[in-house]
């Protein structure tokens, strides 16, 4: 495509290596676990999606029992994180009744690994949201944002100039291009600032969708509160961060979500948040949870658990950089886990790119 076109952008790049049918890493590849590139919540503790199960029962009351009522999860990696979520909602029969799961996930391999979580249970696969059958819907997306394609600009002395990628000696390398591009921000020379028109369309989706039909979201991912300018996108294989441009179609490429570009998407809904993912399963009650736990667990059993805990929450760890958001309606309370918006609003960190 280089060799025929010229240079492509950054999001052209990573879209290619994450979905390209043939060789497109999450088509391909099944990356998450210790024995994978990267290890995400759910597969670091049952605590974590039994949370989240337990947060959509309490929503699904609060927005009027709805039945039925769809429960989609975007990007659902292995499964792990829907099957802990549907155990705990056992809890409230009602809405165990009332539910159908949906995974939208457009790996192959992916999708198989889902298969084999969720054996037993009745699950439906999609591409998109747009295959979804109508009426409410409760969405989830776990570490599902940051993997859709980012663009970036680098501030030069005429402008900001989008960052490509071009093919020279038999390897991909970055380039900029030629010309300065409409960008109205401002910069100090050498200032990178990312975009992800892809993360906005498909949060815009989730709202629309959430406007027609109702129902709610939460959103969790590592990322900023606000827009800033800062250079966030990676390459990780094998736990270990390399070249973005070193092994297309073999390294996870990600980069931090713009949680406040995806409030500004998310339109004809109620945005909350976002809140650290500390304060966040604090206030669902993990501590309890982990204790409760602990109580009937083996020394050696216990011991992972308090890790567990300790990775989840801890803000050296996961504790701060993720953040967790969620809509509902338009004048609805704020949903569990956000009703103290000024204590667990984050521009009191000061968190940015
Ligand atoms: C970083 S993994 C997160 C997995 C999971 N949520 C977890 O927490 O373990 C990203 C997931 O999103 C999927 N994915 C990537 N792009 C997608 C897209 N456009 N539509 C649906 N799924 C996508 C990947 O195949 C993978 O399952």
């Amino acid at each position: 495509m280089i060799e025929h076109s010229g240079p492509i952008s950054l999001a052209r790049y990573m879209a290619l290596c994450l979905s390209d049918p043939d060789f497109g890493y999450y088509t391909q590849g099944e990356p998450i676990g210790a024995a994978g590139d990267f290890v995400t919540a759910p597969e670091i503790s049952q605590m974590f999606g039994e949370l989240i199960g337990l947060w959509c029962a309490v929503t699904w009351r609060q927005l009027g029992a709805p039945a039925p009522v769809n429960l989609v999860e975007l990007g659902p990696g292995r499964g792990t994180l829907m099957k802990d979520a549907l155990r705990a909602i056992q809890a409230e029969p009602a809405f165990a009744r009332a539910l159908t799961p949906h995974l939208v996930e457009t790996g192959a391999r992916l999708r198989a690994a889902q298969q084999r979580t969720l054996a037993g249970t009745p699950a439906t696969w999609h591409n998109d949201l747009t295959t979804l059958p109508p009426g409410s819907v409760l969405v989830l997306a776990n570490e599902f944002f940051d993997t859709l394609p980012a663009q970036q600009y680098e501030k030069r002395e005429d402008g900001w100039r989008e960052r490509q990628v071009t093919y020279r000696e038999e390897a991909f390398q970055p380039y900029l291009s030629e010309m300065p591009c409409a960008l109205d921000r401002a910069g100090d020379i050498g200032d990178v600032f990312e975009q992800a028109p892809a993360r906005e369309h498909y949060m815009a989706d989730i709202a629309a969708r959430l406007h027609a039909e109702g129902g709610a979201a939460l959103i969790i991912d590592y990322g900023h509160v606000k827009s800033a300018n800062g250079d966030t996108l990676q390459a990780v294989r094998a736990h270990q961060a390399q070249s973005l441009y070193a092994e297309p179609g073999l390294a996870d490429l990600t980069s931090h979500v713009d949680f406040e570009a995806l409030c500004r998407a998310a339109m004809g809904v109620q945005s909350h948040g976002p809140v650290t993912q500390g304060n966040f399963l604090r206030s669902l009650g993990i501590e309890a949870r982990a204790a409760a736990l602990q109580r009937t667990a083996s020394a050696p059993q216990a011991r992972d658990i308090g890790s567990a805990l300790n990775r989840l929450l801890d803000p050296r760890q996961m504790g701060q950089l993720f953040k967790v958001m969620a809509l509902n309606p338009l004048g609805s309370a704020p949903p569990a886990g956000f009703e103290r918006p000024e204590g667990a609003r984050l521009a009191a960190h000061g968190t940015t790119a």
